[in-house]
C-alpha cells in the first residue's frame, strides 16, 4: 500500500480533500436571471443541473435534441429549450442567433452533453470511437468556440462535465476515458487561453452518479436506441434490466449541480471539481492520479526523493 509515496503525503492530501467546504455558493455570489447554456439537459446530470439552476432564479437555455424533450424543458419556469445537436454546427449557429437576440447575454455555459461505449480496445470500431470523440471533446470545443464571444462581454463562465474516467482508464472503458482525458488537456488549455478575456474555464468531474447513460451504453451495444428499447430479445432485456437495477442504486446527481452552481457563480471558482459519490471512487481517483505521477517519477535521472514529492505535494496542496 501507497509504495511509491510517503504515508505523509496522502495525509495532507487527504485532510485538504476532507475538510474541504462543499461547493456552497452565497445569495450574493449567485445574481438572479444570469443566463446559463446547458447542453444535453434532456435527462441525468443536464437535466438536474437545469432544475437547480432554474430553482436559484437563473434563466436557463436548455439543449435538447428531441421534441418531446424540449416540450418538457419549456414546461419548466426560468427555462427555455433550445434545439442543440453538439454534433450539428447548424443548430449551434442556430442557438447562438437565439441567444444573442434574446438579448439578455450569456454568462454561463455547461457543456454537459455525452455519449459512452463500452468494449475493448482492440475490439472497438473506429465509428464507436468517432461517435464518443464527436460529441464528448468535439461538442465542447464547438460549443465554447461558438459561444466564447457572448460569454466574453459578461467576463462569463464555462464548464465541462469531465468525470473521474479523466484520471482512471482501464479494461473496456478506454474509449470513454480517451474522451474524458482529453477534455483535461482542453480545459487546462482552455483556461490559460480565455484567462485574458476574464472568461473562467473549469471542468467538473462526477464519479458514478444516476442518469441514463449506462442504458443507453448498453442499448448501444446492442445497436439500439433507448427509443427502440422495447425492441429486445429476452438476453438483451435482462441485460438492460440488470444496468437499470444498478442505475437505480446510484445517487441523484445533486452533489454534480451544486458543483456546477459553484464553477459558475462563486466568486474564485475551482479549476477542477471531483465530484465522488463515496469515499472509494474519490480514492481510486487520487491514487489513478498519484499512480502516473510516481510512475513518471520511478527510476530515471531527474527523479525527485520522497521527501522532495513531499514537499512538492504540500505546496500545491496549499495553493488550492
Ligand atoms: N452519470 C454519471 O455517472 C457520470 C459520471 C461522470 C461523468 N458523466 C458525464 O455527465 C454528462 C451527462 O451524462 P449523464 O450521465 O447525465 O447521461 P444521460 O442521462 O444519458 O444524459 C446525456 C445527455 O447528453 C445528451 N446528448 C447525447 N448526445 C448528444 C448530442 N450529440 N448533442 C447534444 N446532446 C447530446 C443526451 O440527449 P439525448 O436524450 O437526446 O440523447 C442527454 O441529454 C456526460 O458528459 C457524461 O459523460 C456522467
Amino acid at each position: 500500500m501507497h509504495k511509491h509515496l510517503p504515508i505523509t503525503v496522502l495525509t495532507v492530501l487527504f485532510i485538504c480533500v476532507l475538510a474541504a467546504a462543499p461547493h456552497a455558493v452565497s445569495a450574493q455570489e449567485q445574481e438572479a436571471q444570469k443566463a446559463v447554456l446547458v447542453t444535453g439537459a434532456s435527462s441525468g446530470i443536464g437535466r438536474k443541473i437545469t432544475e437547480v439552476l432554474a430553482a436559484n432564479g437563473h434563466f436557463v437555455y436548455a439543449g435538447a435534441r428531441k421534441d418531446k424533450d424540449l416540450a418538457e424543458l419549456n414546461k419548466m419556469d426560468n427555462v427555455e429549450a433550445v434545439r442543440l445537436d453538439v454534433t450539428v454546427q447548424d443548430d449551434i449557429d442556430a442557438a447562438v442567433a437565439r441567444i444573442t437576440e434574446a438579448g439578455r447575454g450569456l454568462h454561463g455555459v455547461v457543456n454537459n452533453a455525452g455519449v459512452g461505449v463500452f468494449s475493448p480496445m482492440n475490439e472497438t470500431p473506429e465509428a464507436d470511437i468517432d461517435f464518443v470523440f464527436d460529441v464528448n471533446i468535439y461538442g465542447p470545443y464547438r460549443i465554447n468556440k461558438a459561444f466564447t464571444p457572448l460569454l466574453a462581454e459578461n467576463k462569463g463562465r464555462t464548464t465541462t462535465i469531465g468525470s473521474i474516467a479523466g484520471f482512471i482508464s482501464g479494461r473496456r472503458s478506454g474509449t470513454y476515458s480517451m474522451s474524458k482525458f482529453a477534455i483535461e488537456a482542453y480545459t487546462d488549455a482552455l483556461a490559460a487561453e480565455l484567462a485574458e478575456s476574464g472568461v473562467l474555464v473549469s471542468v467538473i468531474e462526477p464519479g458514478g452518479f444516476k442518469s441514463k447513460i449506462r442504458e443507453k451504453v448498453v442499448l448501444h451495444a446492442m445497436g439500439k436506441t433507448l427509443d427502440q428499447a422495447g425492441d429486445l430479445t429476452a438476453e438483451e432485456q435482462e441485460q438492460l434490466n440488470k444496468m437499470k437495477e444498478r442505475n437505480e442504486s446510484l445517487k441523484e446527481p445533486d452533489e454534480v449541480a451544486e458543483a456546477a452552481l459553484h464553477a459558475l457563480f462563486a466568486e474564485k471558482p475551482k479549476p477542477r471539481y471531483m465530484v465522488a459519490p463515496d469515499a472509494e471512487e474519490a480514492e481510486a481517483t487520487i491514487r489513478a492520479a498519484l499512480t502516473r505521477v510516481a510512475q513518471l517519477n520511478a527510476d530515471q535521472p531527474y527523479s525527485y526523493t520522497l521527501e522532495q514529492l513531499n514537499n512538492m505535494l504540500a505546496e500545491l496542496v496549499a495553493e488550492q
